[in-house]
């Protein structure tokens, strides 16, 4: 393979926040925001028994622990440092993570380590800013390094045995990132492990507590997934019961027990997400479930065709397909800036959304694809600052009048998850692993004003290049790979004839979470055959160029 660079929720009776993005999901958030409202606090499925929380200190990593130990199979959540501690003892957990911070310890004001943490005699995991937290609160000192410690470290156990290192070597590769670190151990404490920079690289105690320096949760230190895992299993006594199926049968049975003989609506857009929301409710209460297809005229070339062909014969789901391509290209006439598009779409969407709400007659459920990172209140929430730059999540003008209940059985899961989840449902590989598409779909990816004739173009040029790329498997170690229409019409010469056509870019990115993301380093070939292709087969388009700007500083999506 060529590689390239990559319980019982409480219910709540809402606004419908129904919009044409149901990958991302932050449109309900972005709603309660509006309104003031916290994001509501969800206890999670009771019967997960083996919980852990991480207590976020506002490291950058923070949200990457809790998708590690989740990718250890035990149930985890991240919260805020200061939450209050009914909430976290709601979770029950077998342990605690505290997650790395900008602050020191040291410094009046610090973020401490909550006193129920300290006091629970659980086992705690302080890591980076959490270790320097344990070692100075529990009588430790913590001093200024002398100099930052960053980048690669070789990390040497001591002679002293532990549990946490079980089936690791005596040296192994870790991951600094520090100023601060400890320089005298607090009693009952031992070193672990040293780094030529830090002589306390890691420190345990015997009830479970431990301190590690360096950072488990990146890749950058191979065997830190090992690390957590025997923390959780040897030291917390975890046992890995949150697997797809699990989760699966937990949710049904929660679903069935919410919904009674209610009658549930759910907007399908062939997304990972609405689809594995669909399938998981239908599973739970078939036929007491409708789903709402809009074809909007912005989709990808047999998008909806293969979305019916899936939902509607093969699942056997209701599925209702609104035709709307007229509707959306008038109100995007004449449009040309991206979040006036983005409005438009929205608004649309919500129109035709509650339409085909109103003809089922009784409905008392709405299903949501809402997950994980979009409900986290994280102390350092990157997510927040992009919400500047584009309004990812079309919430113009909700219907004040529709109030129905929300079902939102993915927002304890992260994407992966979600993808393991529908694949465990019987959901085709093709659909788990597709990559993610906007919700304003083709028309944030026409430079100005969208057209019936520029769409036709840019579906023809997408379809190229995703079937190309798909053929030199590369669809599925990026990001996202498509096509974006400039409106920049350049000279050519095709046979002898001059031809005036428009110029294609071309646009792959590799990407953990999209909050940043690399521009792919595809093969010249590969390229070269797109760019051959999209010439000799789309009549008006005569150039074809390559995006090489990664995010930051450009953003994926050109508008
Ligand atoms: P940007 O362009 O901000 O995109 O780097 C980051 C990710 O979000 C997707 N995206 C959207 N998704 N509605 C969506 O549902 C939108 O308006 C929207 N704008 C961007 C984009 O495809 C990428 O995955």
């Amino acid at each position: 393979m060529p590689s390239v660079e990559k319980d019982t929720q409480p219910q709540t009776s809402l606004r419908v926040a129904a919009s044409g993005d149901l990958e991302v999901s932050t449109y309900l958030e972005i709603a309660r925001e509006k309104r003031g409202e916290q994001a509501v606090p969800q206890a999670p499925p009771s019967e997960v028994r083996e919980a852990v929380v991480v207590l976020d200190f506002g490291s950058q990593y923070s949200m990457l622990i809790a998708r590690r130990v989740r990718e250890c199979r035990v149930y985890c959540e991240l919260v805020p440092h200061d939450a209050p501690p009914e909430r976290v003892a709601a979770l029950k957990p077998r342990g605690f993570i505290l997650s790395g911070g900008p602050a020191s310890i040291y410094e009046p004001g610090a973020p401490q380590i909550p006193s129920y943490v300290l006091e629970s005699r659980l086992p705690v995991l302080g890591i980076c800013y959490g270790m320097q937290a344990l070692a100075h609160q529990l009588g430790g000192k913590v001093e200024p390094g002398s100099h930052r410690e960053y980048g690669h470290a070789l990390l040497h156990r001591s002679a002293q045995d532990s549990p946490l290192f079980a089936g690791l070597p005596t040296s192994f590769p870790v991951w600094m990132s520090h100023g601060d670190q400890v320089t005298t151990l607090p009693l009952g404490f031992k070193p672990l492990a040293h780094t030529d920079n830090s002589p306390v690289a890691v420190m345990g105690n015997e009830q479970g507590l431990i301190g590690l320096q360096f950072h488990p949760e990146v890749a950058h230190t191979p065997s830190g997934k090992d690390i957590l895992q025997n923390f959780l299993y040897h030291i917390c006594g975890c046992r890995g019961a949150w697997t797809p199926s699990n989760f699966i049968a937990l949710e049904l049975e929660r679903i069935r027990g919410q919904v009674g003989t209610g009658q549930v609506i759910c907007a399908l857009s062939g997304g990972v997400d609405s689809s594995v929301v669909a399938t998981l409710i239908h599973q739970a209460i078939g036929d007491q479930l409708t789903c709402v297809f809009v074809n909007n005229g912005l989709l990808r070339r047999e998008e909806a065709e293969r979305t019916l062909n899936v939902f509607q014969r093969n699942l056997r789901m209701n599925v209702l397909y609104v035709e709307a391509t007229e509707r959306f290209l008038a109100a995007l006439a004449g449009v040309t800036d991206p979040e006036e598009k983005r409005r438009r779409i929205g608004g649309e969407f919500i129109r035709v959304f509650e339409a085909e709400a109103a003809k089922l007659g009784r409905v008392d459920f709405l299903a949501q694809g809402t997950l994980y990172p979009d409900v986290i209140e994280s102390v350092s929430s990157v997510s927040k600052a992009s919400a500047k730059i584009k309004t990812h999540h079309n919430v113009g003008g909700l219907p004040a009048h529709m109030t129905l209940t929300l079902i939102e059985p993915l927002r304890h899961l992260f994407k992966d998850e979600v993808r393991q989840v529908g694949l465990a449902l019987g959901l085709p590989e093709e659909m788990v692993h597709r990559q993610p598409f906007p919700g304003p779909g083709l028309a944030i990816r026409i430079i100005g004003e969208v057209t019936k004739e520029k769409l036709e173009l840019l579906r023809a040029a997408d379809w190229i290049v995703m079937n190309e790329v798909k053929k030199a498997n590369y669809y599925n170690q990026l990001w996202q790979s498509f096509a974006v229409l400039t409106p920049v019409r350049t000279v050519g010469v095709m046979g002898d004839f001059r031809t005036y056509g428009y110029a294609v870019a071309i646009r792959a990115v590799t990407s953990e979470d999209a909050m940043t993301a690399d521009w792919a380093h595809l093969p010249y070939d590969l390229l070269g055959r797109i760019s051959t292709r999209i010439v000799n087969e789309v009549p008006g388009i005569n150039r074809v160029v390559y995006d090489i700007t990664s995010k930051p500083p450009g953003t994926i999506e050109w508008e």
